[in-house]
């Protein structure tokens, strides 16, 4: 896990891990996390197989793989079963004479044991069974369905018993005339199995998709944005409150704050930087703003990148699409849904300041005030959230983080190294 770095530090990151063989990749998404093993045979007593070995065998073959949700394994190397083998997805125990391979377990809310499908195999024979059983799960399985309720909903056996009799049918005897099939696909994801972390690395333009802005090469540091306490000798961020205690929700002073100022079209980038149907941060003086390019609608917006319900920066990562037929940004944090029209949240009473965008030729444009002004209402220095911020509010919590005109003289000058066009 790579806890507390920054999307723009990724790169660097990987090429780090890269040089010295350690890839990245497995502690997320939907597919195989690390397996878990005792110290077997090597170091244990009671050990009566390489434990170890054969996990590193099973984490290297099905790495990668996407499924329909995470797959956890493990392998004990005897039957005391130090690995909780029958708490994953898929686990082997050793015995005398090979593994006893069980399926469809998980931990969590609902924990459920997994069951036993094949006794006493050999390793090549358990990656057989494996390939065919993960690959039955893939084709088969809901989006984000974990293997033990996808077992569950599977049918019984013919001559009788639950589900596992019938994954026996299918992986070992073959019911379904499907086994050559399974094998087959299972062996080209193996084959075609790829670092794209490394590729990224490698790809410069790639990785400039990493950049923490779209116009600018400056980076803002984490702790700018937020602030960091000490926990047990390392920094962590500090806490949101609670939903129903004291909230630093943000709110935008008006309906529009900037209905008076002096505006101006301000380039951007030009469209080739801004990737359809996701958001992207740019940087204005000090404001984070959000530009999302809608290739579905075939429309462009900009807010404020800034989330108010927690004031968190993520606007730029939320997921697009549309609530009651209007175009919205979803939160990437909690959810809440906001117009990307006019700002105003779907769900709740926040709001966002919006800001119009249009296309000339490549160049993309976004009419803004003069950057002080932005910066007094936007500007991420003013907007950072701080642990007193989070226990001291009371009533209704309101708070408008507005820089007084002294601070905004300071900051005056101090406008970033952007590539905005006037
Ligand atoms: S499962 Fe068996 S071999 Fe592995 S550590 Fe525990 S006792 Fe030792
Ligand atoms: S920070 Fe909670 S929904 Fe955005």
């Amino acid at each position: 896990d790579l806890f507390g770095a920054a999307k723009y530090q990724l790169p660097d990151i990987w090429e780090e891990l890269g040089a010295v063989g350690l890839e990245s990749g497995h502690a997320y998404g939907k597919a195989l996390r690390t397996v878990k093993s005792c110290v077997g045979s090597t170091w244990c007593r009671y050990g009566v197989q390489d434990s170890v070995g054969f996990a590193i065998r099973v984490e290297n073959r099905y790495k990668g793989v996407r499924s329909p949700h995470k797959m956890k394994s493990a392998v004990s190397g005897c039957v005391r079963e130090c690995a909780e083998a029958q708490g994953k997805d898929f686990g082997m125990i050793a015995t005398e004479h090979g593994y006893n391979l069980y399926v469809g377990g998980n931990g969590g809310v609902n924990p459920v044991h997994a069951e036993l499908l094949a006794r006493d195999i050999d390793e090549d024979t358990v990656i057989r069974y494996l390939d065919r059983y993960l690959m039955y799960y893939i084709l088969t399985a809901d989006k984000l369905e974990r293997t033990a309720p996808w077992q569950m909903k599977l049918p019984g056996g013919k001559n009788g018993g639950g589900p596992i009799e019938h994954l026996k049918e299918v992986i070992i005897e073959d019911s379904l005339g499907i086994c050559d099939e399974l094998d087959r696909r299972m062996q080209h994801l193996v084959d075609t199995y790829h670092d794209e972390w490394a590729e990224v690395v490698k790809d410069p333009v790639r990785r400039a998709k990493f950049k923490q802005f779209v116009n600018s090469d400056e980076n803002i540091p984490r702790e700018k944005m937020i602030e960091f306490i000490d926990q047990r000798g390392q920094l962590r961020p500090t806490d949101w409150p609670a939903d129903g205690q004291p909230q630093t929700n943000w709110q935008a002073p008006s309906d529009d704050v900037f209905a008076r100022s002096e505006k101006s079209w301000v380039k951007v980038g030009t469209t080739s930087d801004f990737d359809p149907n996701v958001g992207s941060p740019i940087l204005y003086g000090d404001s984070q703003l959000a530009v999302f390019n809608n290739a579905h609608r075939g429309e462009w917006y900009c807010t404020q990148n800034m989330c108010p319900h927690k004031q968190a920066f993520v606007l730029s990562q939320g997921i697009i699409g549309s609530f009651e037929g209007a175009p919205k940004v979803a939160c990437p944090l909690h959810k809440k849904q906001f117009s990307l029209e006019d700002g105003h949240q779907f769900d709740g009473d926040l709001k966002l300041i919006t800001f119009p965008v249009k296309i000339e030729g490549d160049d993309v444009m976004v009419e803004l005030p003069a950057v002080e002004e932005v910066d007094a209402i936007l500007g991420t220095n003013g907007l950072r959230v701080t642990k007193s911020d989070c226990i001291d509010i009371t009533g209704d919590a309101l708070k408008v983080p507005v820089r007084s005109s002294v601070s905004l003289v300071t900051e005056e000058a101090g406008m970033r190294n952007t590539t905005l066009v006037h």
